[in-house]
């Protein structure tokens, strides 16, 4: 009911409205060429139109030539108090300021009325063109539209869980980060993303990226006579554009990583097989799902505890009757002897209670945000009352570093392998301004739920909190604080409506500040909620891996996130949030590996298999242990509400989880490779068919199939308790990757009939080498002792490539220990070359070479130490 008030008020209010196309848009002057950067003054060019805020009458626009491949656009406010992303949470690249004659892509403007295009040197393919619209810059409102081709493939702008190819007419993406139990489609999600790739077949593939953390709404439609075009619709910030050059897709990916940062690299183990749920009541019951999945002989690697271990929700303490930290400790113990790691999950959410040290400290050290009275800013969470770390501030980082550290103490504490931070989009029970967290928290004895998902508390109730609780006396100390003045510090402009916005977004949780942190709060530094909100999580994850790396100096950290921002792929992992066990979002989470692994760059990804929320049918378990076993990360995880869904629990599951987890084991050191590679320049560790076949116009709209690494095609069966499989081959030779067999695609579909519901269809590319282990082991510490063999997969040419990255697995710098080894088959000769300086046992066995004949192998060993070469005559 309430949303249905809000929503048609807000309709009403924009109908009363005067159109973007009253506003009177800008006129450059002052346009100095100077080598590599234009700079300007934009002046609104008539009375300003004030349709959602005060039209800003100067700006300024500056354009940076920053590499033959990137351009930098930026028009900002010549006062400079417009919020601007802090460069703390999204450094800036740096210009390397070269010649527009050098570049690959072009900027020109047009003075009155303003607008810009980006076209591309080689070809004068426009590329985004502002032409015909006007821009409009306002306190709380900006307004910016590009022309695009018909029909065009654009792909991005996460986090979403539609199609990979975004749909061009009547689409809206919606910027704005919230907690989305079951990933509905056409809706804002965990995430914000605000860049996308376009890719344009034989005339290259760019990018763009709009930095920019306010929440939004991107149109992407047509207008009636039919001309297709994107527009921006912010409610603050800049525009501060980033166009990448590509020309081909994969080119883009780097592109991006250069400006957000290169993907962080993962530890060898991260690639191993997780098990999750919310409802292991006690650590005996945790501890049994780890014997059943030896028992059942399914590698396990890593258990995850959710928030079951806390005493009463709160982060940093375990339940002394269900959790107590002794019995922790030996299951932490008994894990790390059986090469096998532990997880746990931090919320944001501190619980406000006196006798909780966590928050005393947190309170003293002033790590939390305030609300207008200077007391600690209140919402709901698991644990009831809570108050919010700010993770912009310095207080909240040491804070956060001591807490972790004392609590992970290996001697004393639980001696975690990773951290998880989940609800950190702000995610707050406390649903709206009607909310009084003090009362929500007690109300049921529980907080009120951020869906109608069932919970059940199982082992004891969580209790609620005293009525009469009064802030801690350190707080009283730090009421009426002064707030950091922002003006002219990129901090926000002040006299804005911070609450509710005239220009609506369409969150669907409601109003801006509904089920989360609101949007009226000041951070330390002087900004506000209403333009960080979309950054919360991302500083969160920073700030846990942060925390790790101090706990345990020189080991890449692990954190698993559900919120991201741009950029955040340099720091975490990422799920795809709360989905459901249904076939639907079995199918979304290809596309959504896609999206965030290519044009996010974030490769550290999966979903949850099996499906979070509701029963996993046997079935559809079965075929997602086997789509989950070729993503980058692999995790089964359950709700509380959900039966148990352990693979070991049906043995058609079991089976497919066994021959899934054999596979990518053995492939473990040839996804690594592509890890490293991710994290060393940006080339994607999973691979849509565009990205490998960019002239092939079929393969643009494909979401149902992926390579893993860019040699491992996976085309698995989607439609729902099927048992056949359409799939496309493209021009190119294929080997079936369980038989060896060659198959010639031939720019076609092909129907496989009678998959078993333990088979999933994958093919190896022709042209590549997949160095695989020769077994598979139980953990990825066995398997690291387990020698090599090489699969050669010839081309079309005949000949093939690949490579192999091997290191410690472990260590953040790893200071020249690695081996980078080059394969290649030229038809007759087979050559291993490269650096060879991580020492290892490990050695080819053998190398065997497919084709149309039967296989032929060359066995050694040969020793990873150093180059080798044979020659094979047929
Ligand atoms: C532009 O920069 C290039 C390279 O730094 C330099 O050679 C050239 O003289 C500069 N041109 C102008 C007009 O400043
Ligand atoms: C800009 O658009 C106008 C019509 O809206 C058109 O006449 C003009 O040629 C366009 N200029 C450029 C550079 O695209
Ligand atoms: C795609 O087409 C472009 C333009 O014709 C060409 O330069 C490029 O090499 C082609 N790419 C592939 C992978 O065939
Ligand atoms: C482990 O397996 C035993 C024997 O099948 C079963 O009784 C028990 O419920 C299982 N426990 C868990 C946590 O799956
Ligand atoms: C934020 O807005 C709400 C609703 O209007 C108001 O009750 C509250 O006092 C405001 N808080 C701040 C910090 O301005
Ligand atoms: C919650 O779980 C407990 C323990 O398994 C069970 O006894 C109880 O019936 C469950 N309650 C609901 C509402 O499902
Ligand atoms: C799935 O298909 C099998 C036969 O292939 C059938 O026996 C079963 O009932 C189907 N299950 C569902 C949930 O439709
Ligand atoms: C392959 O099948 C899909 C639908 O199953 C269809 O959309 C696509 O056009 C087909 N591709 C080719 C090349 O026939
Ligand atoms: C895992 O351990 C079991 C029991 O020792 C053994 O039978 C099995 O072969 C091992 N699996 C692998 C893949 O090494
Ligand atoms: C690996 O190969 C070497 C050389 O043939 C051999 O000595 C060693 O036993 C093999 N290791 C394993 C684990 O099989």
């Amino acid at each position: 009911m309430k949303f249905q008030g809000v929503t048609v008020l807000a309709i009403a209010a924009r109908t009363l409205a005067a159109s973007v196309a009253d506003c009177p848009g800008y006129t450059a002057s002052n346009v100095v060429d100077g080598n590599g950067t234009i700079t300007a003054e934009l002046t609104l060019s008539g009375t300003a139109c004030d349709i959602y805020g005060t039209d800003l009458a100067d700006l300024k626009l500056l354009v940076e030539y920053q590499t033959e491949s990137r351009l930098h656009v930026k028009i900002y406010d010549a006062g400079l108090d417009v919020y601007q992303v802090q460069e703390a949470v999204l450094p800036r690249p740096s210009s390397q300021d070269v010649l527009s004659s050098d570049a690959a892509i072009q900027f020109s403007l047009i003075e009155e009325p303003f607008s810009f295009s980006i076209s591309r040197t080689s070809s004068g393919e426009v590329l985004f063109n502002t032409n015909g619209s006007q821009l409009v810059f306002e306190s709380q409102y900006l307004y910016l539209k590009t022309q695009l081709p018909d029909d065009p493939n654009i792909y991005g702008l996460g986090e979403h869980s539609d199609s990979f190819r975004l749909p061009t007419n009547d689409y809206q993406r919606v910027l704005w980060n919230s907690e989305s139990p079951l990933i509905p489609r056409l809706s804002n999600l965990y995430g914000s993303h605000p860049n996308y790739l376009d890719h344009r077949g034989e005339a290259g593939s760019h990018g763009v990226f709009l930095l920019n953390s306010n929440g939004m709404n991107i149109n992407i439609k047509q207008t009636e006579s039919g001309d297709q075009f994107l527009e921006y619709n912010a409610i603050g910030g800049i525009l501060d554009f980033y166009f990448l050059a590509g020309p081909t897709p994969s080119d883009v990916s780097k592109q991006y990583a250069e400006v957000v940062g290169l993907p962080a690299m993962m530890p060898y183990w991260t690639f191993g097989f997780h098990q999750c749920k919310y409802g292991y009541w006690d650590v005996n019951y945790a501890a049994e799902v780890v014997g059943n999945y030896s028992t059942a002989n399914i590698p396990l690697e890593t258990l995850w505890g959710d928030i079951d271990y806390m005493n009463l929700r709160q982060d940093f303490t375990t339940d002394p009757e269900r959790f107590p930290l002794h019995k922790m400790r030996e299951l932490v113990d008994t894990l790390h002897q059986r090469d096998q790691h532990y997880i746990m999950m931090l919320d944001p959410g501190i619980h406000r209670v006196e006798n909780y040290s966590s928050y005393t400290r947190g309170s003293e050290a002033g790590a939390f945000l305030q609300a207008d009275d200077g007391s600690g800013y209140r919402g709901v969470q698991w644990a009831g009352e809570v108050v919010w770390p700010d993770w912009l501030s310095v207080n909240a980082q040491d804070w956060w570093t001591n807490e972790l550290a004392m609590f992970f103490d290996p001697e004393t504490g639980i001696d975690i392998d990773g951290a998880w931070n989940d609800m950190n989009e702000g995610s707050n029970f406390c649903g709206d301004v009607t909310c009084d967290p003090a009362q929500a928290a007690i109300d049921g004895n529980d907080p009120p739920q951020p869906t109608n998902a069932p919970r059940n508390n199982t082992g004891r109730p969580i209790p609620g909190f005293p009525v009469d609780f009064q802030p801690a006396s350190s707080q009283q100390s730090r009421l009426i604080q002064a707030r950091p003045d922002s003006g002219g510090a990129m901090k926000g402009l002040s006299g804005r409506d911070l609450f509710t916005p005239a220009y609506h977004i369409n969150n669907h949780r409601g109003e801006l500040s509904d089920y989360t942190l609101w949007t009226n709060i000041t951070n330390s530094d002087g900004t506000s909620q209403y333009d960080t909100h979309n950054l919360y999580g991302t500083t969160m994850l920073s700030s846990t891996r942060k925390a790790l790396l101090s706990r345990r100096p020189g080991i890449r950290p692990f954190v698993l996130t559900r919120s991201t921002f741009a950029g955040a792929g340099a720091k975490a992992a990422h799920w795809f949030g709360d989905n459901a066990s249904t076939w639907d979002d079995y199918r979304a989470s290809i596309a959504q590996l896609l999206a965030f692994a290519t044009v996010h760059q974030m490769p550290m990804v999966g979903s949850d298999v099996c499906g979070f929320n509701s029963p996993a049918e046997e079935h559809m378990c079965a075929r997602w242990a086997l789509l989950g076993a070729f993503m980058p990360f692999y995790r089964n995880h359950a709700d509380i509400s959900a039966p148990p869904q352990e693979f070991y629990l049906w043995e058609s599951v079991s089976e497919a989880a066994r021959k899934g987890i054999e596979a990518r084991y053995r492939l473990m050191d040839y996804i690594y490779t592509a890890m490293y590679r991710a994290s060393a320049t940006g080339s994607p560790i999973v691979n849509p068919l565009f990205f490998v076949y960019p002239n092939d116009t079929s393969t643009f709209g494909i979401d149902m199939q992926w390579f893993y690494g860019d040699a491992v095609l996976v085309s698995p069966v989607v439609e729902n308790n099927a048992t056949s499989v359409t799939f496309y081959l493209p021009n190119d030779i294929f080997y079936d990757f369980w038989t060896l067999e060659p198959v010639r695609g031939e720019a076609a579909n092909v129907t496989v009939e009678d998959v078993d519901w333990t088979d999933i269809p994958v093919h190896i590319r022709g042209g590549t080498v997949l160095p695989m282990r020769t077994e598979s082991a139980n953990t990825t510490t066995l398997l690291r002792q387990n020698n090599f063999t090489l699969v050669v997969a010839p081309g079309v040419d005949g000949s093939a490539a690949g490579s192999l990255y091997l290191d410690d697995g472990e260590s953040l710098d790893v200071a020249g220990a690695y081996s980078d080894i080059s394969f290649a088959w030229d038809g007759t000769t087979f050559t291993a070359d490269g650096t060879f300086d991580y020492g290892t046992n490990a050695a080819v066995e053998s190398v065997t070479v497919l084709g149309w004949d039967e296989p032929v192998t060359r066995d050694g060993p040969w020793g990873l130490d150093g180059p080798f070469e044979f020659t094979l005559s047929s």
